[in-house]
Order: structure tokens, then sequence, then C-alpha cells
């Protein structure tokens, strides 16, 4: 962490070494473009008077460069270039990647607020309480048009589009309240489309949990979607009609009915849900209804949790018939 960067005036605040970095790579090439402007611009001036004509008769000859010099000009750029593109390079491959530790959290932009939500469900309003130190993926999506979440001192900015799913992810190390702003123009009240998001230390944020069990506000879980959409009639192994098991399939390559392959992703289960015969697997028939205006986006982004919660293990639990159904009674609204 370097301190002088840290305050840095006309910056904002820097809560995450992912900030850090990306204002070190912002400010050696302002440094570097500063310097080499400089450099011309006085040399420009030097030459100016330095050769300038002193006779009325004075005509100017042909310089011959040498070729070294040429190479030296040329060569001298073309590695700082590349240095640059190549730490660049790494920044970015950082910034787009959440490290494999990183928490699943939701986020629903809609005219005019952000709904997000918990692991557990919980949710809020413009407004996420998160542990300092904890890496953090958002899955993203929009209910109506286009929107962008960004947060400037965690230097990440993301849009949040209607019909599929973009990530964005984070781990602030200072405790604090952050801007949260929406950048995209989205509306009349775009401007106002804002919040903030709260870092606590761990134990703040455990009692911050247990202090709100707000049930009325709880989402339905991804395994009551699962039952009350009637999913579970013919996507388990004990099944009378056939579809495709799902446990264990995401992350993965599956085989589709045109003989291409597709990987099982976030993006390509919500197309299988809302709208199933988009990309049908090898051997079925598309006999599936679609669940396009039972579900919100909110528990869309449960089921698919769940979805990607079944494993190999767990298609021996979830075969045993009946057992979860009792769920299923809680009918909450969206
Ligand atoms: Cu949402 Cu601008």
């Amino acid at each position: 962490m370097n301190r002088w960067s840290d305050t840095f005036p006309l910056f904002p605040e820097r809560a995450t070494e992912l900030a850090r970095e990306i204002d070190n790579l912002y400010f050696f090439a302002l440094g570097l473009t500063a310097f080499f402007s400089l450099l011309i611009a006085v040399l420009v001036f030097y030459f100016a008077i330095r050769y300038r004509r002193q006779h009325e008769d004075e005509v100017g000859k042909p310089e011959k460069a040498g070729i070294w010099l040429e190479v030296t000009w040329s060569v001298i750029p073309l590695v700082i270039l590349l240095g640059m593109f190549a730490w660049g390079a790494k920044v970015f491959f950082e910034a787009r990647r959440p490290p494999s530790d990183a928490i699943e959290y939701y986020v629903t932009g809609k005219q005019w607020m952000w709904k997000m939500q918990h692991p557990d469900g919980r949710r809020e309003i413009n407004q996420l309480h998160v542990p300092v130190g904890q890496s953090i993926k958002l899955l993203m999506t929009s209910e109506d048009v286009i929107h962008s979440f960004f947060v400037p001192a965690f230097r990440v900015k993301m849009d949040v589009l209607p019909g599929r799913y973009t990530t964005l992810w984070f781990r602030a190390d200072k405790v604090g309240t952050y801007r949260l702003f929406c950048a995209e123009y989205c509306g009349a009240e775009h401007s106002y489309m804002g919040g903030s998001i709260i870092v606590l230390e761990p134990r703040d944020y455990e009692a911050w949990l247990a202090g709100r069990t707000t049930q009325p506000q709880r989402v339905a879980t991804g395994e009551e979607l699962f039952t009350r959409l009637a999913c579970d009639t013919c996507h388990r192994s004990t099944s009378a009609v056939q579809a495709p098991i799902l446990n264990g399939i995401f992350g993965h390559m599956v085989r589709l009915a045109d003989g291409s392959e597709v990987l099982v992703d976030e993006n390509y289960l919500r197309e299988s849900i809302l709208n199933p015969g988009a990309k049908l697997v090898e051997g079925y028939l598309a006999v599936m209804p679609t669940a396009q205006g039972k579900v919100s986006e909110e528990e869309l982004l449960q089921l698919i949790r769940y979805l990607k919660s079944l494993t190999p293990e767990t298609a021996a639990a979830s075969a045993a018939p009946a057992a979860t159904t009792e769920a299923s009674a809680e009918e909450p609204g969206s």
C-alpha cells in the first residue's frame, strides 16, 4: 500500500487493494505522459532558438539520421508501452476474475433503486452490508433498462443489463460507508439512483445479520421455488418424465441437440428456465414449460443459486421423494 496515493486529494477514497493498483497504474501513465510532453515542449523551444535562422539567405540542409538513433527512439517507447500493456492486463484480469473464495450476493437494478440480496435470501434496498476483508461477488441483473453499478472507492463499475447476468467483485479492506452510484443514464431519476455499501467488521456484520430477522423481507429459497414451479417433477432421477438431471452440471459443458456444446453458467441456466427451447440438451424433447412471468428476477437468482448447489452427492438425497415439499406451502409474494 502506498501512503502518498492514499492521501492524494482530488481522488475518491480507496477501500480495496484493487483501487490502489488501478490508481498506481493511472498515476504512472499520467506521470509518463507529463514527462514526455514536457521534454518535447522544452526541446521544441530549445531547438527553435538554438538552430534559428540567422541570415536572410540561410537555407537548411538535410540531416541524415543514423540508424541507431532511429532504433533507440523506436525501441524505448516500444518497451515502455509493452510494459504498460502487461501491467494493465494484469490489473484487468484481477479486476475481472473473482477469487474462488468469493461469497455471492445478488443485485437487481430497477428504475430507480438497487435491490440487494444476501446469500441467505435477506434483502436490502439501496444498501449493502458486507464484512471487511471478504471477497464479495455480485451477480447482477436488471428488471427494466440498463443501469450500471459503480462504487468509486472500490474502483469497480459494471453495467447491469435486463435479460442477462453480469458480475463484479470486490474485497473492501477498510471499514466504512461507501457511495454507490448508477453510472448509466436510465431515466428521469437516474441521478437519485444510488446508495451505499456498508463495510463492517466481521463480528459487527454477524450482529447486523442477527439483528435483522425480518421474515417478510425474505425471498423464497431456490429449493422452495424448485418445488413450487414443479421443476422437481421432471428433473429428478426418480421422475417419470425424463429431463436432464441437474446435479453437478454447473461449470461443465453439455452437448446440445444441434451437436454444439455450451458451458452451464448462470446465463445458460437463466435462458433455459425462461426459454427452455433455446438451447435444448441432446437427447431430450422440448417439453418444458417456460417459467417466464412466474418468477421475479430475485427468485430467479435464488433458483439459480439452488441449482448451483446441487452436487452429484446431493442427487441421491434429493431423489428421496416428498421429504422437502412442506416448504412449498409458504407462498411469499415477490
Ligand atoms: Cu439506473 Cu441510471
